[in-house]
């Protein structure tokens, strides 16, 4: 996936873009570029490379006068990244001149006939062909950039969202989306275009969210006129309140985004449950489960559909609506569920969780859940993202930005959502008890305050971290509840550390990894007091006689543990169900302060992109 940005307007544009992009990093950062226009001359400048490389090639390149511009922050898909394959990309003319997030499918034979007609392509990429096919329509059929934008679209098989504009047309910019985010930021007299609100948010609190299937012709000075890329109708757009602010989407003195966003868990946390939890009424409220509840207490099952973290908190509330609500669940990788023709019954609800909203497996899984006739429940974070608005109905987690490639507080409010909806269920099927679910209410209440302490742990993981961080290999155990919180812990130390870690259920090892298990290994052991506590301290004795190296993850107050373990973290008491929400805090820091220590992109590892919307 990659970030795309457009200014047009009364004010220089390239701070605009420079700054919006550097905010769009997160969507991909392999290479980068821009292209402005003065009225006279189209000035680009892109490379290989981040954002900050780009400044630099800009200050040798080009002057940057102008209030026009397009910019583009680029995860590669067709071509290696380059200074060739980076966006913005001309025309064969030179006059059209494109950026674009997605993938153009039938690329290929588009690109036989464009050069049967004489176009000559520089790039490996698909976008090269898109411009280029745009080109070709304007000159053969005399139209103008939007309408040959529109009849190219109509050819095209793909996913994009696209900014292009023409140098014959100094006051225009055609935006169009599929599959891929698009937003356009409404100030005075002037337009911001973006993957997502962040580049524009100090300019300007309105902003329309194109839908899929919908381009929009911006011009100096006039509104928008929104089409429906298909059929040509006119659309009425609708213009949303933009509810960020610049304060979420900035580091606040943190050295990443991956810390600030571990520390902001507690009142992540608290914000995912407020207005819905009310413990002195001993209610949960949640008006997408109230309007459907008919729906879930009819479900013969519930399918959870996720892909990596959010997958992750799909397997906890496998534990949780299982144990609560009594309700059978399957939880499946979004990405092979797409495709292997799953059994799908008009009763069945599917949940679908993804932090960003815009994973396209994910994508892909709801739209062929609905295709079946089951019920879309969507627990996403980014508020109008494309999976928000495709399911049926579902639930915020309000857990503001999250900017880290990394997730971390994606995860817990996700779990604090998913616990809320199970909560709910289990009390209108009466499998709860009125007391055991008020103390549900009232221990999840003191969540925030918990994780809080959970994160004084910190300076002892960072003991530890830094004895372990040369480590080749890391094993993650965890039963029950805690089994996904191994599995998210190792991912975590994947992604930013490049050290390889896997996750097991505890009881597993002896069936394979034991054999792994030596005095170079480090095995990081959740060993709570709830669920199957013995049975834990019987593997790390296991873990013990053959030299591994133990870190376990405990219950305040642990002794047991302490005498085998070769360190131990202490998370404060919960009920077994919330455990997953203490156990998760110290494995994500223990990951942070390795990578850091590795010297490794914490925020941006190399090869990953926060949300992934290809394939
Ligand atoms: O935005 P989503 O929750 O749908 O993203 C799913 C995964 O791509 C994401 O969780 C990924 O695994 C993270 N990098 C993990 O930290």
């Amino acid at each position: 996936m990659c970030g795309i940005v457009g200014y047009l307007g009364h004010r220089e544009a390239y701070p605009i873009l420079i700054k919006g992009l550097q905010r769009l990093e997160y969507r991909g950062y392999d290479s980068a570029g821009i292209a402005i226009y003065d009225g006279e001359t189209i000035k680009m400048s892109k490379t290989k490379g981040k954002v900050s490389d780009l400044i630099d090639c800009v200050k040798e390149e080009i002057d940057t006068k102008g209030t026009l511009g397009i910019g583009h922050t680029r995860w590669a898909t067709h071509g290696v990244p380059n200074k060739v394959n980076s966006h913005p990309h001309y025309s064969n003319s030179g006059n059209l001149v494109i950026i674009h997030n997605g993938i153009i499918e039938n690329y290929e034979t588009l690109k036989k006939e464009l050069t049967k007609r004489g176009y000559a392509f520089h790039s490996d990429t698909d976008t090269e062909v898109l411009v280029n096919l745009i080109e070709d329509i304007q000159i053969k059929e005399k139209i103008k950039l939007g309408k040959a934008v529109q009849v190219a679209l109509n050819q095209v098989v793909g996913a994009y969202a696209i900014a292009v504009f023409d140098k014959n047309k100094p006051n225009e910019i055609v935006v169009a989306k599929l599959g891929s985010p698009l937003a356009i930021g409404i100030g005075d007299d002037e337009f911001f275009i973006a993957s997502d609100a962040s580049p524009f948010i100090e300019y300007t609190k309105n902003a329309i969210y194109l839908e899929d299937e919908e381009m929009a012709i911006i011009r100096r000075g006039k509104k928008i006129r929104v089409r429906k890329i298909s059929d040509d109708s006119l659309i009425d757009p609708y213009v949303q309140e933009l509810q960020l602010n610049l304060e979420q989407i900035e580091k606040g003195g943190y050295e990443h985004f991956m810390l600030k966003e571990i520390y902001e868990q507690p009142s992540a946390i608290l914000d995912t449950f407020r207005g819905r939890l009310l413990s002195d009424q001993a209610i949960i409220k949640m008006s997408g489960i109230e309007d459907n509840m008919k729906r879930f207490l009819n479900a013969p099952r519930i399918i959870v559909v996720a892909c990596g973290t959010s997958w992750h908190a799909g397997l906890v509330s496998e534990y949780i609506f299982e144990d609560l609500a009594r309700i059978p669940v399957e939880v499946e990788y979004a990405s092979e569920f797409r495709y292997r023709n799953p059994v799908i019954n008009e009763n069945d609800v599917v949940i679908a969780i993804s932090q960003s909203g815009e994973t396209a497996d994910t994508l892909a899984a709801i739209k062929l859940a609905k295709s079946k006739g089951a019920f879309v429940f969507g627990v996403c974070n980014v508020v109008g993202s494309s999976i928000a608005r495709e399911a049926d109905a579902g639930a915020y987690t309000h857990a503001g930005p999250e900017i880290g490639v990394a997730s971390t507080k994606a995860f817990t409010t996700q779990i604090t959502v998913l616990t809320l909806i199970a909560l709910r269920l289990a009390r209108a099927k009466g499998t709860i008890s009125s007391s055991d679910f008020r103390r549900h209410l009232l221990e999840l209440e003191l969540i925030p305050e918990k994780v809080k302490t959970a994160l004084t742990t910190d300076d002892i993981v960072k003991t530890i971290a830094n004895v372990y961080k040369n480590s080749r290999n890391f094993l993650y155990l965890g039963r029950g509840y805690n089994f996904p919180v191994a599995l998210e812990g190792a991912l975590k130390l994947k992604e930013i550390s490049y050290i390889h870690a896997e996750g097991y259920p505890a009881a597993e090892m002896k069936h394979g990894p034991i054999a792994l298990i030596d005095e170079h290994m480090p095995v990081v052991v959740i060993a709570t007091n709830k669920g199957h506590y013995d049975k834990v301290v019987s593997n790390i004795q296991e873990i013990k006689s053959r030299e591994g190296k133990i870190i376990a993850v405990v219950t305040k107050g642990d002794t047991a543990v302490k005498e085998l373990a070769d360190y131990v973290i202490e998370v404060p008491e919960t009920i077994e169900s919330l455990t997953p929400l203490l156990t998760t805090i110290p494995l994500q820091l223990l990951s942070y302060h390795i990578a850091v220590m590795l010297n490794k992109n914490v925020d941006q590892p190399r090869n990953l992109a926060k949300a992934v919307t290809v394939e």
